[in-house]
């Protein structure tokens, strides 16, 4: 399907990714209007698109079944990206479960009546829990280790199930571990590049929970980006999953030595404290059917990615003292 002028929706239009998932489909001449309650998500994040006429944001939650009727009548295709997340699920799993598994079945259904003609659920590498073996191909066991992964395993379900019961013509998008510019790093959204950079700039040591030897595939987030824009238009995906990933493996030791070295802050000795529960040990995607199908490979890799990340937090002109007081060390409690 070629998705060009066309009527979207983007659930979460103003969170990390969905807000540059944004500036894909409109860099393609689409009508994009973003659902979004900004939980987690900003106004500041699209406020680059404030005078686009091709963008309507509409604040309000995808729980809510007579605005999703309104919101989705006459539209081509649904992006669905909202989400509460991981850590929040160790605090609040029952809220985590209701926006992202109950709220996702929501999204489904609205989208079944209004004759929605593609339907893209992002969901996350987090549903298969540690790799069993690597490179992590589609069919690799789904075994989530926290609350959260299982509601986004249960949002999979629900999607493709729609399709083969109503015939919804949707697909499932396994982005891995995302970074770059607009990730979070305040309290419990907050990721560990974003951390890193933070500590680093204020002189403080990175904290690494565990030894650092888990890995996970970074992949930054203009990549994430298209790749799920290109795995939406295409055809042979409908009814499948596909991963999205850089496709590289890097430990978590590694990563804190690449920040230091693109800050020179290597006089910083990472510290080191106890494992998060059920912290994934393992992931590594295997990326040849993004490559085969869809036409998709990441194109920067893991060191260029942290310098352009880096770059650019710097270029933002943060109160470094006064977010890092703000941040909890611990950020999973
Ligand atoms: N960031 C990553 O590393 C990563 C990796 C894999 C998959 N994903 C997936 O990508 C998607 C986007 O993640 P993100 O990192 O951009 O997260 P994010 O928190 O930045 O974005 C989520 C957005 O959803 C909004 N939202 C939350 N609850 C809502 C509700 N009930 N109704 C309407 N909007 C609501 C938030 O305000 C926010 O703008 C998620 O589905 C996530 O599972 C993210």
């Amino acid at each position: 399907m070629n998705i060009r002028d066309k009527k979207v929706v983007v659930t979460g239009g103003a969170g990390f990714i969905g807000s540059h998932l944004a500036d894909v489909l409109l860099n393609a001449g689409n009508h994009v209007t973003v659902i979004d309650n900004f939980s987690s998500g900003s106004r500041t994040n699209l406020a680059h698109l404030a005078e686009n006429p091709l963008v309507t944001v509409i604040e309000g939650d995808v729980r809510d079944r007579s605005l999703l009727a309104d919101a989705l009548r006459g539209v081509d295709v649904v992006y669905h990206l909202a989400v509460q997340c991981l850590r929040l699920s160790f605090k609040n799993p029952e809220l985590v479960h209701d926006v992202n598994a109950t709220g996702t079945l929501s999204v489904c259904m609205e989208s079944v009546a209004n004759s929605v003609r593609r339907f893209i659920y992002v969901s996350s590498s987090e549903v298969y829990g540690s790799a069993v073996s690597a490179p992590m191909p589609e069919e690799h066991p789904l075994e989530p280790t926290t609350v959260y992964g299982a509601s986004k395993a249960a949002g999979e379900l629900y999607a493709l199930s729609c399709f083969r019961t109503y015939g919804l013509q949707s697909m499932v998008v396994r982005p891995f571990n995302t970074y770059g510019p607009r990730s979070h790093f305040e309290g419990a959204s907050g990721e560990v590049i974003p951390k890193f950079v933070l500590r680093m700039l204020n002189d403080v040591p990175p904290v690494i929970f565990g030894d650092g030897e888990q890995t996970r595939d970074f992949t930054y987030v203009t990549d994430t980006a298209r790749g799920i824009y290109a795995a939406s238009a295409c055809d042979e995906l409908v009814g499948q999953a596909v991963n999205i990933a850089r496709g590289e493996e890097v430990s978590i030791n590694r990563l804190a030595a690449l920040v230091a070295q693109a800050l020179a802050k290597e006089s910083l000795r990472p510290r080191h404290m106890d494992a998060r529960p059920a912290d994934v040990l393992r992931h590594f995607a295997d990326t040849a059917k993004a490559r085969d199908l869809a036409g998709f490979s990441a194109e920067i890799d893991i060191q260029h990615g942290v310098s352009l990340y880096c770059d650019w937090f710097r270029s933002q002109g943060y109160d470094l003292k006064a977010l890092l007081a703000q941040d909890a060390v611990i950020n999973w409690q």
